[in-house]
């Protein structure tokens, strides 16, 4: 039998008149890694900012290990949060601040360890990234790929349970993609976490996931392994897997320019 881990219920989100997040029930399972797959602008980050209870929804329900994100105290929400790490699109890095200071800021945050032990902690997951020495440079100094693995690093600070990634290798080129990818795989398998990643990309999905979830108009239209995804007759799937564009994503200019450039 598969534990839930996090169970989604009717959640609703709305901006104004706007709704983004329109009814989604989904549960995620203790140990796997889904990724919630959908295009640009479809609330795939709306999703994870109210799951790791950075926004309240319009209404819904987020239980992690049974417990409402969206209805605890902060005392409680701060407890649960300990348990997860998150990778944001943009990193997130302090600049300010050099590599090993920025993962080291959750346990000095949120544990009494000694300095000399956080220090330990912070070369395993440097070590464990793959930016063993990278400790005393800014993120400013790091490559696309390695602000990543830093941003990765810090996430994992507190040995967290579940570890959402948003979109964990767009803007990176293939390569560097691919290993930032095949990283967050050996990571999952090495610490036994549950892996939530949302992305629009499905070179990802694949490296990435034992299951998809698949987002549309803001609900979860299916759910399913990736070969059951392409399956599907549905046009959204069928669009998705084919790589058709959507007719108002062709944008004229751009499209002119080429032409230009191209000859
Ligand atoms: N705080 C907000 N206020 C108003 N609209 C928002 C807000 N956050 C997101 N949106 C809108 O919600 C939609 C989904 O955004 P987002 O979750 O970032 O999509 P995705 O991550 O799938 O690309 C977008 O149209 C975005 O403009
Ligand atoms: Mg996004």
């Amino acid at each position: 039998m598969q534990e839930p881990i996090i169970e989604i219920k009717d959640l609703v989100v709305r901006f104004g008149t706007r709704t983004v997040l329109d009814g989604i029930n989904l549960t995620i399972f203790k140990g796997e890694s889904l990724a919630i797959l959908g295009k640009s602008g479809c609330g795939k980050s709306t999703l994870l900012r109210h799951i790791i209870g950075l926004s309240t929804p319009t209404r819904g329900k987020i239980l992690i290990k049974g417990k409402d994100i969206t209805t605890v105290n902060e005392e409680e929400k701060i407890t649960i949060l300990k348990k997860i790490g998150m990778l944001f699109q943009s990193s997130a890095l302090f600049n300010s601040m050099t590599v090993g200071d920025n993962v080291a800021l959750p346990l000095r945050e949120h544990t009494e360890l000694e300095e000399r032990i956080i220090n330990i902690m912070v070369n395993m997951k440097l070590e464990s990234v793959g930016l063993s020495g990278f400790s005393n440079l800014r993120p400013a100094q790091l490559s696309g790929g390695m602000k990543k693995r830093a941003a990765l690093a810090r996430a994992l600070a507190m040995d967290p349970e579940i570890l959402f990634c948003d979109e964990p290798s767009a803007g990176l080129d293939p390569v560097v993609a691919a290993g930032i990818d095949n990283l967050i795989l050996n990571l999952k398998k090495a610490f036994k976490m549950t892996i939530v990643a949302v992305t629009h990309e499905l070179a990802s999905v694949e490296i990435i996931a034992d299951r998809i979830a698949m987002m549309h108009d803001g609900k979860i239209l299916m759910t399913g392994t990736i070969d059951e995804l392409k399956e599907s007759a549905h046009p959204v799937m069928r669009q998705f897997f084919n790589r058709e564009p959507d007719d108002e994503e062709v944008d004229k200019e751009k499209f002119l320019t080429t032409l230009t450039y191209e000859g």
